[in-house]
């Protein structure tokens, strides 16, 4: 089916306690690794860009390849930019077609910039019906800043008042999770979580999700996450396994290759079980209300994505697509775009 809009799943993470799982891919072994594990677990699947792949990628083809691979896949594919410092990434992913995307703004912005800056990826974003999550506080990396993660978690009064003030969908609070870790030991602060999703009703995620610990994980999500990030560890297992194939004296490329896919299936496998985001896509289950699949949700496949009477519609833009497909809207957007860059 063609690529997804993230928030029916959203709404139905938050109905059933589960998160809706996401996992980087960079090519095509990785992209059919993640994809392959989620039409295992019968389950939706964020697949996500890292902004500085926009640079040296031919973003516009890979993106194509995505949605050939998605529109070929019975579990809905939901297309995510991940951590976006510039607008110009936001505007760019739009026309590749993303559907959800992440701003975290210029590195070192104060609050004040950092809303203004949200708004306007805001504003953009839902002209072309994506939607977009913002980071508050900061989440570190391992090997640049880790020691600064529990300084720099999130304040759910500021949480309130960035989600207001911007108009997000999803917030990715900082709680003490840190990119890159190799093992589960982040200290997360489940107490400022729980403040957090009681502050405001936008979708959380967590971000860093390699270095959580699986009960932590699994808590998290009864105190409101609806969406996790990993990636660290899908990398580490294909590594591994490439290092083993590699030690065989094999050293076909082609073999490697599989080796990553395996590598990225086996490991978001199970971290899918891990966020209980498995059979989902389960007719027998009453769920998937708004998805087109036509293998597993024939009935509702008429249905509109996004129409009037959904709750979980904020944006007055994105109300305003009612009963239009992505389709629809995504062949208006560049004129879209550029009529919004004309006006400001
Ligand atoms: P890890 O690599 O630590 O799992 O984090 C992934 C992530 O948060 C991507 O945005």
């Amino acid at each position: 089916m063609p690529l997804a809009d993230i928030r029916p799943y959203l709404e139905d993470s938050r109905r059933k306690k589960y998160a809706l799982g996401c996992f980087n891919v960079f090519d095509t072994e990785t992209l059919e690794g993640v994809i392959e594990a989620a039409v295992n677990k019968k389950t939706p699947v964020v697949c996500a860009i890292y902004e500085p792949q926009f640079k040296y990628s031919d973003m516009e083809s890979f993106t194509d390849l995505i949605k050939n691979i998605a529109s070929k896949t019975d579990v809905p594919v939901i297309l995510h930019l991940d951590h976006a410092t510039e607008l110009a990434s936001i505007i760019r992913a739009i026309k590749c077609g993303f559907t959800a995307v992440m701003f975290d703004g210029p590195v070192g912005a104060s609050f004040e910039e950092k809303v203004e800056k949200t708004k306007k990826a805001v504003e953009i974003a839902h002209l072309a019906g994506a939607t977009v999550e913002a980071e508050l506080g900061y989440i570190t990396r391992v090997g640049v800043d880790e020691k600064a993660s529990q300084e720099n978690i999130a304040d759910p009064k500021l949480a309130k008042e960035f989600v207001e003030r911007t108009g997000i969908d999803i917030l990715a609070p900082a709680i003490g999770s840190v990119h890159g870790m190799g093992e589960q030991k982040a200290a997360i602060n489940l107490e400022m979580l729980r403040q957090i999703a009681m502050s405001t009703n936008c979708y959380l995620s967590l971000h860093g999700g390699s270095g959580v610990d699986d009960s932590i994980v699994q808590q998290a999500i009864d105190f409101g996450i609806n969406k996790a990030s990993v990636y660290t560890r899908l990398s580490n297992r294909a590594i591994e396994r490439v290092k083993d194939s590699l030690s065989t004296g094999k050293g076909d490329i082609s073999a490697i290759l599989n080796e990553v896919r395996n590598g990225f299936r086996e490991v978001v496998e199970d971290r899918l079980e891990v966020l209980r985001s498995v059979n989902i896509c389960n007719p027998a289950n009453g769920t998937c209300h708004y998805c087109t699949s036509e293998k597993y949700c024939v009935s509702k496949a008429s249905s509109p994505l996004v129409s009037d009477n959904q709750p979980y519609i904020k944006s007055s833009a994105i109300g305003s697509m009612s009963n239009r497909t992505y389709e629809d809207v995504l062949n208006n957007v560049s004129s879209l775009i550029a009529d919004y860059v004309k006006n400001k």
